[in-house]
């Protein structure tokens, strides 16, 4: 992503947000369709707790926007894992695109094992990627665990157009630390925060946000739900415009199942379930109905459909 001319659509400035109305726009939708292709693992090597593959993917590679995510298909051609396992872009440059896994479950443990030489099947890029502001609107990115490598092609872009941008990264520990360099090269500080304390200020990302936000004119997040959350709150609260990258479970990744919807405010000021793998991941901070999430409330649209009414 790094060297790419933008070309993202509305800014978020020139909003206020403290009258309840809403800072954000919905994320632009891709300018170019995904791709699936089998492509070459060309480097692995462990970063702390994670594993960041290099694939020889120039399709993808081209298409990709910050913000946007791959899905792999995991375990090999007898595998019985059938879904895509979702994995973000953390750098899309020269052909190449750079993941970051995180052995989990069977099918990230699956990816995380793979070698240089390797092949696999890869569906990208797919989602919203993040919008930009007006040229030269500082930016706060906070990143949690590897959401911070989403977040550095990001830093990149907004770099280009002249944002000052100030990266705060979070994680449980040290080892689950993320993209630290490669932000701290683009921003020239890197704000550090771990739960226990082992490097950095000991607490959560959003003790630095509330410190940086007053200089910020937008705000980036991508990790937890919880941590997500927090610092859209804490945007909104502030007046400044946020846009997150959501981690919703996902089966089909095309939005085709709905296994992925969460609660999202429309421009006219109604709820829907919004596919966060097509209409996002990337939703705005403010648009997210967070408290809802995996709920059904009364006044989201189609409700009533499906016989829920108010108490
Ligand atoms: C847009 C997006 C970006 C992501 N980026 C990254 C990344 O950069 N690095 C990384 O390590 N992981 C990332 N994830 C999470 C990753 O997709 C899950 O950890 C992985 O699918 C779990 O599969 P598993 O077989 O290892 O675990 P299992 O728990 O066995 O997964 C079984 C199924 O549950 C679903 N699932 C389970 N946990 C999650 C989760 N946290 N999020 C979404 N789906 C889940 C998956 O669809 C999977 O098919 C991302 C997820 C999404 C939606
Ligand atoms: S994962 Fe199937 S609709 Fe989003």
């Amino acid at each position: 992503m790094r060297g790419r001319s933008g070309h993202f659509g509305p800014s978020p400035s020139g909003q206020s947000g403290h009258n309840g109305r809403l800072l954000t726009e919905p994320a632009p939708v891709a300018a170019r369709p995904p791709v699936q292709r089998v492509v070459e693992v060309v480097a692995a090597r462990p970063v702390g707790a994670y594993v960041e593959l290099t694939l020889a993917a120039p399709d993808v590679a081209e298409r990709a926007e910050p913000g946007q995510f791959v899905a792999f298909a995991v375990g090999g051609p007898t595998s019985a894992m059938l879904l895509r396992r979702s994995i973000a872009i953390a750098g899309a440059a020269n052909g190449a695109v750079t993941v970051v896994v995180a052995p989990h479950g069977p099918g990230s443990t699956w990816l995380a094992g793979l070698r240089p030489g390797d092949a696999v099947d890869v569906v990208g890029p797919l989602g919203r990627p993040f919008p930009l502001p007006a040229p030269g609107t500082p930016a706060l990115l906070v990143g949690g665990g590897y959401g911070a490598a989403a977040l550095v092609g990001l830093a990149a872009r907004l770099r280009e157009r002249g944002s000052r941008v100030v990266p705060v990264v979070g994680a449980a520990s040290a080892d689950r630390l993320c993209s630290v360099d490669d932000l701290g090269v683009l921003a020239g500080i890197v704000w550090i925060t771990t739960d226990d304390g082992s490097e950095g200020r000991q607490g959560l990302v959003t003790v630095a946000v509330e410190e940086q936000l007053p200089d910020a004119g937008v705000v980036y997040a991508c990790g937890p739900m919880p941590m997500l959350r927090a610092v859209a709150d804490l945007a909104t609260a502030a007046g400044v415009p946020s846009y997150v990258a959501v981690e919703e479970a996902m089966a089909c990744g095309i939005g085709v199942c709905m296994t992925c919807v969460l609660p999202v405010v429309g421009s006219d000021g109604r709820t829907r379930f919004a596919r966060s793998c097509t209409e996002g991941p990337v939703f705005g901070g403010d648009r997210v109905r967070f408290a809802d999430v995996g709920r059904l409330r009364p006044d989201v649209v189609g409700a009533d459909a499906m016989g829920v009414v108010a108490p």
